[in-house]
């Protein structure tokens, strides 16, 4: 593995890069640091039995350029509450600066005021890690572009979208679709399609009530006799995506694919989504998935340890992240 090159700034004006990671994803966070030819530094991370998070970084971190990794993963809450807690540590021990790492970024669906009385928790979210003492946030596909905007501090969204339009176009499948499973992410499936010159088609989806059931109830686009590649955001009980494959498939769709950067995965999608009508479906490894597998459906997971890596890197050395996409 090489170590990540930038073009330009090469000068960092804190002395050395350190990276920490909690206890949500300890995987990633070490491939993160071996692409960086780095050691992941020591820190306890713990709760005492009345489930009071603690922290304690057994290396000198003090004007250390600092990246902790934590994707806010099951359990959501707890992850949280050890970011902030990793977060005030570095800043009470000198930390130069300080990254915060959120591969996934939880609470990204409460990003509005859509009905009475509702709380906008991705926006909470965000002003908690910038009094906890955040630099800058370092994040990956977020529910929603927006929410970028909820941070008054620098911050970078990564896309794993091209990897995975990578994946599709090396299938070299005869008649591609993206569809899209509700119109909020038309957009992105215009995205895709245009990376893997395929057709697009948009699935009109309606959620009942606050419930995580959702329906399927038009289709616009042409799906008959196409290789269908439905994409999203995230999975979390697989009901949006399993309610797109059963009118894919109605339409006549001749396969069906399914690609979503955070397999939130919820114990029940593995039942919801173990249907012979899939051919594959594609995640990344923004976070663990612990809470079941599939039986009969192929799955390809696509890592976006380097790509985490290379960005670290560049914010490190003040070269350009929108280069990497370039
Ligand atoms: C919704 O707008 C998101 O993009 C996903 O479609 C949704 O979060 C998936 O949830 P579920 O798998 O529970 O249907």
């Amino acid at each position: 593995m090489t170590r990540a090159r930038v073009e330009d700034g090469e000068l960092s004006p804190y002395r050395q890069m350190a990276i920490f990671t909690g206890n949500s994803h300890r995987g990633l966070a070490e491939q993160v640091a071996r692409h960086l030819e780095m050691h992941l530094g020591e820190v306890e991370v713990f709760e005492f039995p009345n489930e009071e998070v603690f922290v304690r970084y057994l290396d000198n971190i003090r004007e250390r350029d600092v990246f902790i990794i934590q994707p806010i993963v099951s359990p959501v809450n707890t992850r949280l509450m050890e970011l902030f807690v990793m977060i005030d540590a570095a800043k009470r021990a000198s930390a130069g600066r300080i990254t915060a790492v959120i591969p996934y970024y939880a609470y990204g669906r409460s990003d509005k005021k859509d009905q009475p009385r509702v709380p906008v928790t991705a926006r909470l979210v965000a002003n908690f890690i910038e009094v906890a003492g955040a630099d800058r946030v370092l994040t990956m596909d977020m529910h929603a572009g927006q929410i970028q905007g909820f941070f008054n501090i620098p911050l970078d969204e990564l896309t794993a979208f091209p990897l995975i339009a990578e994946h599709f176009r090396s299938l070299h499948l005869a008649a591609p679709t993206v569809v899209a499973p509700d119109v909020g992410r038309a957009k992105l499936a215009r995205d895709l399609a245009g990376r893997i010159d395929a057709d697009i088609a948009i699935v009109d989806k309606r959620r009942v009530g606050n419930s995580s059931t959702a329906e399927a109830l038009t289709l616009i686009g042409e799906v008959g006799g196409r290789d269908c590649l439905i994409v999203d955001d995230e999975i979390l009980t697989g009901g949006t995506v399993a309610s797109a494959v059963q009118l894919l498939r109605a339409r006549g769709a001749r396969s069906v694919r399914v690609a979503c950067v955070h397999p939130v995965m919820a114990p029940k999608a593995f039942q919801v989504l173990d249907m012979p009508e899939i051919d594959e479906v594609v995640y990344t490894d923004t976070l663990p998935v612990v809470h079941g597998s599939f039986k009969n459906v192929p799955v390809t997971v696509l890592s976006v340890a380097s790509l985490i890596g290379d960005a670290m890197h560049r914010i490190h050395t003040g070269g350009s992240v929108g280069a990497l996409f370039r």
